[in-house]
C-alpha cells in the first residue's frame, strides 16, 4: 500500500480558485481560511461530503458542522428564518457570527447531527468568499483540525495537523480575528441564547436585536449534553501540555518553576526576555491577544513544555471570548 500524498497547499490565484471550485462540487473536502479560524469544507447538500469532513477530524458524528454561505438567499435555502435573524444577519455578516435556526430539509441529517436546527455563517474573508461565489453551494465547515485540538489560524496548522488526511489546502495567510464566530441561537427569537462567545460580544447582539441574549445551556464535558446543547464540549481547542490558569502571573513565581513549566502572559512583562517566558502581545491589547492565541498553545506544546501557566484576561467583550477558549483548553478530559 502506497501512503497517501500529504496535502497539498494553494495560492488564491483565480486559476487555483477555479480548481478547488470544482473538487467542491465533485464532493471533494477542501481546507479554507475564514477570518475566524481555517476551516474543512464540503458541499452541505451533499451528504457524503460531510461524511468525509468526519472522518478526516475524526469527529464525533454526534457534534454538527456550521453552514457557510454567500447570499442571504442561501440563507432561505438552508435556514427558517424570522426578524431577528435578519436584523442580525444585515448588521453583522459577512462577518464571525452564526445563527441557529430551524433547518430546511434540504440540509442533510449528517450535517446538523439529526438535529432539527442548522447553524449558519456568511464569511467576511475574501477567499472563502469567492470560492463560495464560483462554486455556488453552501459549504459546511467546522475548523479543520483533529477532533478537541487548537483550532488552526494558518494554513501551516491545517496541514500538520490534517495533511495525511485531506489534499487540499487554500492559504489565505493568517486569520485576522483567531478565535471562532460567535454562536446564538434564534429558535426562538424572543429568547436569544449565546452558545459560544467570541468578537462580536452578547452586548452588541442584545443592543440590536433589542432583547438581552443571555448565555445558553453550559457544557457538561460530557458528549451525549454536548449533542442537546451542542457547542458545549467543555474539553475542547486543547493543546497536550496542560494549561494552568491565572489571574495574574508574576515574574517571581516564573522564576521558582522548572524547566517544564512556560510562563505565559498578556503583555511583555517589565525587564530582560528570559528562558521559559513568553508573552501574547507587547501592549495586551484583546484583538492581537485573539489573534495570538491559538499559534501560542501549539507552538508552547511544539516547544515540550509540560505546563503552559497562561493569564486571563480582564474586561469584556472579547476578553470573555479569549478567557472562554483558555478554560476550555484548561479543562480536563
Ligand atoms: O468561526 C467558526 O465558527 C469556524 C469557521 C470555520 O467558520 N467554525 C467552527 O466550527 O468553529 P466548529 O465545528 O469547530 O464549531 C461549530 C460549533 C460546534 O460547537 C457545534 O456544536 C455548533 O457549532 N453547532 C453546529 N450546529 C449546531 C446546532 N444546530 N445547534 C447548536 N450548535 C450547533
Ligand atoms: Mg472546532
Amino acid at each position: 500500500m502506497t501512503a497517501k500524498p500529504s496535502a497539498r497547499i494553494y495560492q488564491g490565484t483565480l486559476r487555483n480558485l477555479r480548481f478547488l471550485a470544482r473538487k467542491l462540487q465533485q464532493g471533494e473536502i477542501v481546507a479554507v481560511p475564514s477570518e475566524t479560524v481555517y476551516g474543512l469544507a464540503g458541499n452541505a447538500l451533499n451528504a457524503r461530503a460531510c461524511r468525509k469532513i468526519f472522518t478526516a477530524k475524526g469527529r464525533p458524528s454526534t457534534d454538527p458542522l456550521i453552514v457557510h454561505i454567500h447570499s442571504l438567499r442561501q440563507l432561505q435555502d438552508v435556514a427558517v428564518i424570522n426578524p431577528a435573524a435578519l436584523l442580525l444577519a444585515k448588521k453583522f455578516w459577512p462577518g464571525p457570527l452564526t445563527l441557529i435556526l430551524p433547518k430546511r430539509e434540504v440540509v442533510p441529517d449528517t450535517v446538523t447531527a439529526g438535529l432539527p436546527s442548522v447553524a449558519v455563517r456568511m464569511p467576511s474573508d475574501p477567499l472563502f468568499r469567492r470560492l463560495l461565489k464560483l462554486c455556488g453551494l453552501p459549504l459546511a465547515a467546522p475548523s479543520a483540525n483533529p477532533f478537541g485540538y487548537v483550532s488552526p489560524t494558518t494554513a501551516a496548522h491545517v496541514h500538520h495537523g490534517l495533511g495525511l488526511q485531506i489534499d487540499h489546502i487554500l492559504d489565505g495567510g493568517p486569520t485576522k480575528i483567531g478565535l471562532e464566530s460567535t454562536i446564538v441561537d434564534l429558535r426562538q427569537p424572543a429568547h436569544p441564547r449565546l452558545l459560544r462567545p467570541g468578537a462580536i460580544s452578547a452586548r452588541e447582539l442584545s443592543r440590536t436585536l433589542g432583547v438581552a441574549v443571555r448565555p445558553g445551556l453550559k457544557g457538561t464535558g460530557d458528549s451525549k449534553q454536548a449533542q442537546i446543547a451542542p457547542g458545549s464540549l467543555q474539553r475542547h481547542y486543547s493543546p497536550h501540555a496542560r494549561v494552568v490558569l491565572h489571574r495574574r502571573l508574576s515574574l517571581r513565581q516564573a522564576a521558582k518553576g522548572d524547566p517544564a513549566d512556560a510562563w505565559l502572559f498578556l503583555q511583555r512583562p517589565p525587564g530582560p526576555a528570559r528562558r521559559h517566558l513568553y508573552w501574547f502581545d507587547v501592549a495586551g491589547t484583546a484583538p492581537a491577544i485573539a489573534r495570538k492565541l491559538f499559534a501560542m498553545l501549539r507552538q508552547l506544546d511544539h516547544a515540550g513544555y509540560q505546563r503552559i501557566h497562561v493569564e486571563l484576561m480582564p474586561g469584556t467583550g472579547l476578553a470573555e471570548a479569549i478567557n472562554d477558549r483558555l478554560r476550555r483548553a484548561a479543562a480536563k478530559g
